[in-house]
This record gives C-alpha cells, sequence and structure tokens, in this order.
C-alpha cells in the first residue's frame, strides 16, 4: 500500500508548453483547461483584442504591449490526475525566465504549425528540454487549415532536432478536406466532422488496422493517402518504445486543430498515460532526493516583481522536490541558514491567485519575497540540510551599456543592478579596462523590464546604448591577455570575475580562433 504521500506525487503531472509565437500554444492551454474545468470559456486566458487582459498579464509594460512577460502556472484536475502547466512567455522577446521554467517541468509539450514547421524558437527551448533529458511530447496544430504534407513534417523534425519521432495518429486530409486522424495508437479513427457520417467519433478499427470497406470514408482519397503514409511509416518508422520516450530520444507526435478542438482531447488522455510524475531530484553532493522524503524541500526557479504594484511584491516561484507543503510550515533557506514560516504562499491560476495550502512534490507554489530569495536557492524543512544543483546559466544574445542618467543617483543605481542581477533579471558584465557596465539578455524584452524597474523600483533613469547581437564565450582566466580584446572582441568579466569576449559575430569569433589556438572558447547554455 502506498503512503498517502505517495499517492499524491504520483497523480502530478508537471510540464511546459513550448512553441514558436503564434503556432497556437494559448490556444491549446485554453482547451486543455476547458477539459479539466478549469476555466469555463475559452478566451479567458488571452484577452488581446478584448482589452481583457488575463491576469497572468502582470507588469505594466505587458499590459501596454499585449503580451505575457512571465511565466504563470495552471493547475487542474484530470481523470485521476493533478495537472500543473508552467506557461512560457509567448513572445518572440522571451526571455531567461523561460529556460528556467523549463528546469521546472518533468515534460514538454512541444506546439508546432503544421504550415511553418520547426521555426527558430521551438529549436532553442526544445535544446534545453533535451539538456534536462525530459520526455518531449509534439502536437502539430492547425490541420484545420492547409499545411506541409505530414511526412515533410516529420522528417524536419527529426533532422533538424535530432530526435526520433513516432505519430501516435495521422492526419486523413488536411484544411477543408480534414475527415479525421487515423489513431494508430488506440487503432481507431476519430472523425472530425462525425455528424457527416451520422456517427459516434470514433470508428474502431479492425484485425487488418482498417475501418469497414463499406463505410464512405473507405473509398475517399484521403483516407487511402493516410493508410499508404501509415504503411510506409510502420515498416519504415521508428518503433513506438515507452523507454525511449521517458528519456526524451523519442517523441511520439500527435496531429490536432486546437483551434478547432480537434484531436486535443484524445492528445490530453495519452499524454497523461506517458507523461512522467515526479522523480528525483539531484543535489549539489550528486545525490538524489525521493518525492516521496517526508520532509518538504525545494528550489527557487524564479522571481517576479512587482506582480501587484500596489504592493511592490516579489513573487518566488519553487518548485517542490520532496515532501508536503504545508501553509506556516516552518523552512531553512540553505544559503543562508535563516529560518523562516512559509505563511503567506499562493497557486496560480491564469485568472486568479489563491492562497495554497498544501502542495506535493511536483508542485509549483509561490511565495511573497522581501529579498530573501535568489533563483537557484534550496529551502527545506526540518533536518534535511539539501542544496539543489544550481541552475544553468544561459548565454546572452544581446548587450547594451548602461548608465544611470542622473549621476546623483550612483548609490540607487548600484543597488537596483546589483538586486536585480541576483534575482536573475538580467546578466551583467564589466569592461576590463574602464569597468563600464554591460548588460546581456537571451530577450530584448528584459532590457525593458529591466529599465521599467529601475525607474520604479529604484528611482533611477537608466540610460541603455544598444551594441546589438554579440556572440559570447567565456575563456579561462589563466589565458587572459588584455591585448586580446579589440573592438570586435570586447574582453569584459562577468559577475563572478570570470572574464569572457563579446564577439562582434561568428567570423570575428572563428578569426579569433584561428589567431589565438590555444584559448579555448566556452558559451554557457
Ligand atoms: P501562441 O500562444 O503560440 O502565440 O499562439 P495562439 O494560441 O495565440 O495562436 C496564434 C493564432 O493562431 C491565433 O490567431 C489562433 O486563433 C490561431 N490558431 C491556434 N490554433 C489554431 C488551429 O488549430 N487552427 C487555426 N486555423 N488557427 C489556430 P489570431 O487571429 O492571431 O489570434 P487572436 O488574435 O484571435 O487571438
Amino acid at each position: 500500500m502506498s503512503t498517502k504521500l505517495e499517492q499524491a506525487v504520483d497523480s502530478r503531472r508537471t510540464f511546459a508548453i513550448i512553441s514558436h509565437p503564434d503556432a497556437g500554444k494559448t490556444t491549446i492551454t485554453e482547451q486543455l483547461l476547458l477539459f479539466g474545468g478549469a476555466i469555463r470559456q475559452a478566451g479567458t486566458v488571452k484577452g488581446k483584442k478584448t482589452g481583457n487582459f488575463a491576469k497572468s498579464d502582470w507588469m505594466e509594460i505587458e499590459k501596454q504591449r499585449g503580451i505575457s512577460v512571465t511565466s504563470s502556472v495552471m493547475q487542474f484536475d484530470y481523470d485521476d490526475k493533478r495537472v500543473n502547466i508552467l506557461d512560457t512567455p509567448g513572445h518572440e522577446d522571451f526571455s531567461e525566465d523561460t529556460y528556467r521554467t523549463l528546469m521546472a517541468v518533468d515534460a514538454a509539450v512541444m506546439v508546432v504549425d503544421t504550415a511553418k514547421g520547426i521555426e527558430a524558437q521551438t529549436k532553442k527551448l526544445f535544446q534545453v528540454c533535451r539538456m534536462r533529458g525530459i520526455p518531449i511530447f509534439t502536437f502539430m496544430n492547425k490541420l484545420d487549415r492547409d499545411g506541409r504534407e505530414p511526412l515533410d513534417l516529420l522528417a524536419e523534425l527529426e533532422e533538424v532536432l535530432e530526435i526520433e519521432s513516432y505519430p501516435m495518429n495521422w492526419p486523413i486530409g488536411m484544411g477543408k478536406g480534414l475527415e479525421g486522424l487515423y489513431d494508430v495508437y488506440h487503432k481507431r479513427v476519430e472523425l472530425h466532422r462525425p455528424e457527416k457520417y451520422g456517427e459516434e467519433r470514433f470508428i474502431p478499427l479492425n484485425d487488418e488496422g482498417d475501418i469497414p470497406a463499406d463505410h464512405p470514408l473507405h473509398q475517399d482519397n484521403v483516407y487511402t493517402q493516410a493508410m499508404e503514409d501509415v504503411e510506409l511509416l510502420t515498416e519504415a518508422g521508428n518503433e513506438f518504445s515507452e523507454e525511449k520516450i521517458a528519456s526524451g530520444k523519442l517523441t511520439p507526435v500527435f496531429f490536432g486543430s486546437a483551434l478547432t478542438n480537434f484531436g486535443v482531447q484524445t492528445f490530453l488522455e495519452t499524454f497523461l498515460q506517458f507523461a512522467p510524475k515526479p522523480s528525483e531530484h539531484k543535489t549539489m553532493a550528486e545525490e538524489t532526493v525521493s518525492p516521496y522524503e517526508e520532509e518538504f524541500s525545494g528550489f527557487v526557479f524564479k522571481i517576479q516583481a512587482n506582480m501587484n504594484p500596489a504592493h511592490r511584491d516579489r513573487i518566488a516561484f519553487i518548485r517542490v522536490c520532496s515532501g508536503t507543503f504545508e501553509r506556516g510550515m516552518d523552512v531553512t533557506l540553505e544559503r543562508t541558514g535563516k529560518k523562516f514560516k512559509l505563511s503567506n504562499s499562493t497557486q496560480f491560476m491564469a485568472d486568479s491567485r489563491e492562497t495554497v495550502e498544501e502542495a506535493v512534490a511536483g508542485d509549483i507554489i509561490g511565495l511573497y519575497d522581501t529579498g530573501n530569495y535568489q533563483i537557484g536557492d534550496t529551502i527545506y524543512s526540518g533536518k534535511m540540510k539539501v542544496a539543489y544543483e544550481e541552475l544553468p546559466q544561459f548565454t546572452p544574445e544581446l548587450f547594451m551599456k548602461v548608465t544611470a542618467k542622473n549621476v546623483m543617483k550612483q548609490k540607487s543605481f548600484h543597488k537596483g543592478m546589483e538586486q536585480l542581477v541576483q534575482e536573475g533579471a538580467i546578466q551583467l558584465y564589466k569592461t576590463i579596462l574602464t569597468e563600464d557596465y554591460i548588460i546581456g539578455a537571451v530577450g530584448q524584452l528584459q532590457f525593458e523590464v529591466f529599465q521599467h524597474r529601475m525607474l520604479n523600483e529604484y528611482n533611477t533613469e537608466v540610460i541603455l546604448t544598444p551594441m546589438g547581437t554579440k556572440t559570447a564565450r567565456w575563456i579561462d582566466p589563466e589565458d587572459l591577455d588584455e591585448r586580446m580584446s579589440s573592438s570586435r572582441n570586447i574582453l569584459v568579466k562577468d559577475r563572478f570575475d570570470q572574464p569572457l569576449f563579446l564577439f562582434e559575430n561568428r567570423f570575428a569569433m572563428n578569426w579569433f580562433a584561428d589567431k589565438y589556438p590555444d584559448v579555448e572558447l566556452k558559451a554557457l547554455l
């Protein structure tokens, strides 16, 4: 008999949905929330057009631009599972927060637009998921529109992302000619418009893997085509392997249309069947902590400030890794050894924030923070004394020089810089010779958020001078020679005093590598 905690942990499914903007992440999220009964009406999560901003668009900038800067967490129950979806910013200007959110999930769902295939942002996010070795499920969206050939899409997925794929179902037609899905996994055909045939939604396949010969769809060209494709894939494609799915080596592929809610429920149910439950987490000491461990522990993967401009509060997002969190419990912050009572906690929904009383491993909680937490911090109850692995840093690609507009504000400028850097909002570098401040980000929006927060929270107007895109590469301090620096490769140090070059472009980097073959250039993730 498993314990209450074990049962609760085993029911958790915690994942993120990743995609390039406009592939349909928001639409599918809404459909999932509808199935889970978490919202009653589509359009609740995003209300761009109506001006009804979702509550997850907390910050003013988000409102001005109608985008969601920060990730929120949505929870619902489906069947006997408790589902936690971690949202990731859906704009091109995504930030390090998006990457960090992927450190807190057990699986990812990759939404692809069938007309566009694998796009740039999907690729980047996918790589972070792969680095973690988590299972990745693919939803090929917008089947109600004419898109690319399904076989092409699969080939591109395998080639560009270097992952094996296994189609769980296969489109029968597309766009206006969409008739259904040949569900390889459940051995049935799911009709797009069952009313057209006056039938149930599902037609079971016979032993030959076919629908009855007298079914009108049987004579349809799109059905014949789908059958041919499936046959080809059965002979030449990958084999289904639960093991490979679990280790992120094979992605199960589902086709469907989020907008018309076709194939979404099948996807959800099959996904929940194969998505992993919370597993153990690695510690700094290279040990692991079981989610069933009775003591509570978790790590901070994101800190969000100013969710409520009236209170200027910060919220630290914690992934619970073990045990049960209870409101009001005493915990220790590992980095400082300081003890706290966790009385102010929240759980998140797209349209409300509720106080959470209890959460178990796999869940995400938000803690009100008065400046105690840093990204990557571990908290634990009792005598656990655990420190979870550090979160990776991501190589920024965009850089700006930064100065305080008013020289009299140096003190608050430095304080703001220090806190925002610690919080992980932005990365800070200093030129080696002149100690000029340069900030780096993975998305443009991080700069805007930084500028906004410096003004609103630290009362400091900052001047940002764009330096454009750079390729950042770290070097061994022993290789450091200031004469190596030039305008095309600026030598700076990071906040841990580690030296790195900001190369103007790849050519400049290659030129440097040729000139100094003994200097090893290292990237973060
Ligand atoms: P994102 O979060 O990944 O950025 O994408 P989002 O869901 O906002 O979808 C982007 C656009 O694609 C939306 O249209 C949405 O209605 C449409 N879309 C999503 N799924 C499907 C689908 O299965 N089929 C079709 N045909 N369209 C789909 P929009 O007009 O830009 O959105 P909105 O401004 O009306 O919200």
